[in-house]
């Protein structure tokens, strides 16, 4: 028999602990019900959210012109560089082109700044709660992961000291994720500035996830990590995806926030990384200084739907005997916390989902997705009203079935 041939380490290594859930989980849905799936981040799905007109206007324009369908440069091209610059620049952070690169998605921005900034001997710190992505990203360098907590009864702040204890000399950077992936929490000015705090009395970089940046809720300011600090040195990650509701286009970026000037080896890592797969992508670049262009108006109208949706969860759920909501202060995702001790026979949070998708059908992903270390279970609220009321009402129904 011809010999196997063996996997690579670091493809053995990189696992994504979502579809390692996901795939695992025994869920047959119930044929009498519609399947009704309350687990993707992807806004597009059910058609409610619609990208802004002048979006595809923009893209068709730039597709006739025949000019955007080369290779452009590692790093992005100049005008769209220079649009995000011109976008993202406020408070202490005031950037030019030269500190914007652009990736493919939020996702690869995210992984050319944990290689530039993390060694295979080092740490990073991750929320838990949080994007499993992080890990995903970090284990498969070989970079150690160390996870501090986010409180759910303080509307998921950062546990401060937890994060402080956790940082020792092989620590290369804080990650932090705000407005919040599975959490739906943002963070107010005075929390960020004590985390800022903590970065500069450890002289420590910060990898600030804002790829739900501004998208809050009426009462709620989201504000940028880089625009609080003339300090610390900041690499923000952002892109289209959520604000602009185009996840597939995958055009992310990061901004690079400098402010004492001792980036320079990261800008070259960054820059260097780059240049493995030119992952941006050309033609959705040339349309981005027209798409953060979109009147804000625009997003002002999806998150009063992203509210309005959040709301009727938390009606729907109120007085449902062995969960509690952790009410969401944007993005698209809330948390349930399950009582595992009032229900009868549900052991933890994944039977938790395989038994609702089985009775119910209705997918969530349970909270072990994003490390989560209490039975929690994610809602995404972005599908249309009539599909929240169905799940949400069939969730409430599962809990009473299974109550002590
Ligand atoms: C917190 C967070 N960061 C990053 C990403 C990845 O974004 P992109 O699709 O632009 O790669 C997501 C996607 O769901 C996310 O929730």
């Amino acid at each position: 028999m011809a010999k196997k041939i063996k996997a690579s380490k670091v493809s053995k290594r990189t696992r994504n602990p979502i579809r390692q859930i996901v795939d695992n989980l025994k869920v047959e849905p119930n044929k009498d019900k519609e399947f009704i799936s309350l687990a993707l981040g992807d806004p597009t799905t059910h058609g409610n959210l619609k990208i802004h007109q002048s979006c595809v206007d923009s893209v068709t324009k730039h597709l006739n012109s025949f000019k955007a369908n080369g290779y452009g440069p590692s790093v992005g091209t100049l005008p769209a560089r220079e649009a995000i610059a011109k976008k993202y620049s406020g408070g202490f952070a005031n950037y030019v082109a030269k500190d914007i690169v652009i990736a493919s998605g939020c996702s690869d921005a995210l992984n050319l700044c944990i290689g530039a900034l993390c060694d295979d001997t080092q740490n990073i710190l991750i929320p838990r709660p949080g994007f499993s992505l992080y890990e995903t990203l970090a284990s498969s360098k070989g970079i150690e992961c160390k996870f501090y907590n986010l409180l759910p009864d303080q509307q998921w702040m950062i546990d401060l000291k937890d994060l402080e204890a956790q940082i020792d000399s092989k620590t290369a950077c804080i990650l932090i994720n705000n407005p919040s992936n599975p959490c739906g929490s943002v963070y107010p000015k005075s929390h960020l500035m004590d985390l800022i705090q903590i970065a500069i009395k450890y002289d420590l970089p910060v990898i600030a996830d804002e790829i739900y940046a501004d998208m809050v809720f009426e009462g709620h300011e989201f504000h940028a990590l880089a625009s609080l600090t003339d300090k610390v040195p900041i690499l923000s990650c952002g892109g289209l995806a959520k604000k602009y509701l185009v996840p597939g286009w995958r055009v992310g970026w990061i901004c690079i926030h400098d402010p004492t000037d001792v980036l320079s080896e990261i800008r070259d890592g960054i820059m260097n990384l780059s240049q493995l797969i030119i992952g941006s992508n050309s033609l959705i670049q040339a349309a981005v200084p027209d798409i953060l262009a979109t009147d804000e108006s625009f997003n002002k109208e999806n998150m009063k739907q992203l509210q309005g949706n959040a709301e009727l969860c938390i009606e729907l759920l109120q007085g449902c005997p062995g969960i509690t909501v952790v009410k969401p202060q944007g993005a698209m995702y809330l948390m349930l916390k399950i009582e595992i001790e009032k229900f009868k026979d549900i052991t933890d949070d994944v039977d938790f989902v395989e038994k609702l998708v089985q009775e119910q059908s209705v997918l969530c992903l349970p909270g072990q997705c994003f490390q989560c270390p209490e039975p929690f279970v994610r809602i995404v609220f972005s599908p249309p009203k009539e599909k929240i009321h169905e799940s949400v009402s069939r969730i409430k129904e599962f809990c009473l079935n299974h109550l002590k």
